[in-house]
């Protein structure tokens, strides 16, 4: 939804990037600006900034930045609106939602609210005598205490109405409660809780809400697991058991297994990264969900049938996805009368420990074996024509694993596979490689030299005075966003005028902002860029120059005169200026000389 603007202007006034970083990042003063580590990639020294008078942030390492609401959703993993609402939230201010949308926006509040009073009642009662069977059993599963915490799990007491009860005397309706899952009706007019003598497992989605409910039985009776059905907070296809934690990994990929407790043994074994889709085969939605915060999965599935079923069906979900995908599979285990039984993964990593796991992820292997098998599986290699093709997708493919020893093991399968000599295979490889390389190193010599090269939209031939256009752009925003009382009426520029798409969108979102009236933020523009957008031109605001500082009112009609002439040419090249009217009409503004060229 699109939230009104004088809304947005008060959020960001109101939420202060020194003050939202700085509950994040430890910043320190250095003259105008503030410096910390940054949260967005390891490092020892501090290269992330805060200025706050533009209000925006920027990490000299990994190249992130931009406002208020950019660093939340970078930070909480969020999308725009919900990095909106988490502000808000923070400032104590009402989000102010569509008409139609009130209604249900009430009872969703309130479902989250009665959810998030259910699991901490839930969680109370696992520290009180009602949760010694559900202690017992975490300690059964060698769950550990603050495992238990973290994962906000509780205890169902062995009784009809305690959570009834508890609820209803809150102020709580049944009716409430009904629409939260929370109880059954009984159809003789009464009610009961609908778990009961359980480990409770609040789930949680990436905004923190608690949205349902998983538990598990403490004995061997079924059902094994119980979740809370759908409800208007709830839809199983959107969530991911674990996703809340696994959003703020440092690994590079994300974990999906089938069981809450695969994930709960997981975490607790330092692999923060772990999800459960809560025994439903991976959904297009939950898929979407994962990739705002990885582009690498890890199949995790049981090594029994189901789990093969799951994975060749998350594959088909996966496959031409933007995910690198691979698949971990678990190898079975020997009991002492000598069966091979499955293991999940909590099984595994009680089996044989959280090394063999973080060996058995590290092993690309299977990943690779995985894809080339999709490869070669693709071609009839009997058929020469195709064999041809097969080697150059599998080369191609090949150039990606970045381990040489690696690559050369694969090499000689891919080229067994195929009955050709290795050699060949490797000449080809080679030669991607070497065209890879080259294209790196010129695209980074390019950027050193110019670094507003890359500003250039692709189609157009670029000038040098679209070059120096698209500087005299950025130098208009840093004013206008440090000054805007400099930017009278008979301003002569207009956002068409500009060379560089990017800058010509925030230049119009900012005037737009300048002619209502408000001061020109970039932290408001987030909604209307890409992260990669934002980041970018607050990297180019970060480098651009500030020398002349003290002259605004020289360099602006500097600027202005820079964009008028590139204008200019830009117009007479497209043909839309005829380059003799446009000389003629310039010097008949000259005294004397008109004459002549009518003449
Ligand atoms: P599994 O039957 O593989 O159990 O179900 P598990 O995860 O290994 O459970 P433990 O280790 O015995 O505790 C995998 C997942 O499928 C869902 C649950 O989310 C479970 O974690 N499931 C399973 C249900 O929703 N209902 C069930 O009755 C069983
Ligand atoms: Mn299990």
């Amino acid at each position: 939804m699109a939230f009104p603007q004088s809304f947005l202007d008060e959020l960001v006034s109101r939420c202060d990037i020194v003050d939202v970083v700085g509950s994040y990042v430890q910043l320190t003063r250095k003259g105008a600006n503030l410096f910390g580590l940054c949260p967005f990639h390891s490092e020892k020294t501090g290269s992330f900034s805060v200025a706050p008078d533009k209000q925006i942030y920027y990490c000299f390492g990994c190249k992130k930045g931009g406002g208020v609401v950019n660093f939340i959703m970078e930070e909480e993993n969020l999308t725009f609106p919900d990095a909106v609402r988490f502000l808000a939230k923070r400032a104590g201010m009402e989000v102010p939602e569509e008409e139609g949308d009130r209604e249900a926006g009430l009872l969703r509040q309130r479902l989250l609210e009665l959810n998030r009073d259910a699991a901490r009642f839930y969680h109370q009662l696992l520290q009180q005598p009602q949760g010694q069977a559900v202690r017992e059993y975490l300690e059964r599963r060698q769950i550990r205490w603050n495992t238990a915490v973290k994962f906000g799990m509780g205890a169902s007491p062995d009784a009809w109405d305690v959570l009834l009860d508890e609820m209803t005397s809150r102020g709580y309706a049944k009716s409430e409660l009904l629409a939260a899952g929370l109880i059954v009706d009984n159809k003789r007019g009464g009610f009961y809780d609908k778990f009961r003598n359980r480990l409770m497992l609040p789930v949680i989605d990436t905004r923190g809400d608690v949205v349902a409910f998983g538990s598990r039985v403490l004995d061997k009776s079924e059902p094994k697991y119980m979740n809370s059905s759908e409800t208007p907070v709830y839809s199983k296809r959107r969530v991911l058991y674990g996703l809340n934690l696994a959003k703020k990994t440092k690994r590079p990929n994300i974990i999906l297994c089938e069981g809450n407790l695969d994930i709960v043994t997981l975490h607790q074994a330092g692999f923060d990264n772990a999800v459960a889709s809560m025994g439903t085969a991976l959904t297009v939605e939950q898929t979407r969900l994962l990739s705002r915060f990885t582009k690498e999965l890890v199949l995790c599935y049981d090594n029994d049938n189901a789990g093969k079923v799951a994975t060749e069906r998350a594959l088909q979900i996966l496959n031409n996805s933007e995910f690198s995908v691979k698949v971990l599979q678990l190898p079975r285990r020997r009991t002492a009368d000598g069966e091979l039984v499955k293991q999940d993964a909590d099984d595994f990593i009680k089996n044989q420990g959280p090394g063999a796991f973080e060996r058995l992820l590290d092993g690309s292997e299977n990943g690779v074996e995985f894809r080339m098998a999709q490869i070669a599986g693709k071609y009839d290699l009997s058929d020469d024509k195709s064999k041809v093709a097969y080697c150059e997708e599998i080369c191609t493919f090949l150039a990606t694993i970045s381990s040489v020893s690696e690559r050369n093991i694969y090499t000689v399968r891919a080229a067994e596979i195929a009955s050709i000599p290795k050699e060949s295979l490797e000449y080809d490889i080679s030669i991607i490689l070497k065209k890879q390389r080259r294209q790196e190193y010129k695209k980074d010599i390019h950027k050193a030299l110019n670094p507003t090269i890359e500003l250039q939209p692709k189609d157009r031939k670029m000038r040098i005075e679209d070059t120096l256009s698209a500087r005299a752009e950025l130098g208009i925003i840093r004013l206008l966003t440090l000054d805007d009382g400099l930017f009278k009426s008979d301003f002569p520029l207009n956002a068409n005028m500009f060379s560089y798409p990017l800058y010509s969108k925030v230049f119009s979102f900012l005037w737009a902002e300048h002619l209502s009236g408000r001061r020109p933020q970039i932290s408001l523009i987030a909604e209307n860029l890409t992260q990669d957008e934002m980041s970018f031109l607050v990297s180019a605001l970060q480098s651009d120059n500030k020398r002349f500082e003290a002259n605004r009112e020289i360099m602006l009609s500097d600027y202005i005169h820079v964009i008028q002439t590139a204008h200019k040419k830009r117009l007479i090249s497209d043909g839309s200026i005829d380059p003799l009217a446009a000389a003629i009409e310039k010097n008949k503004n000259k005294k004397n000389t008109g004459g002549k060229l009518h003449g």
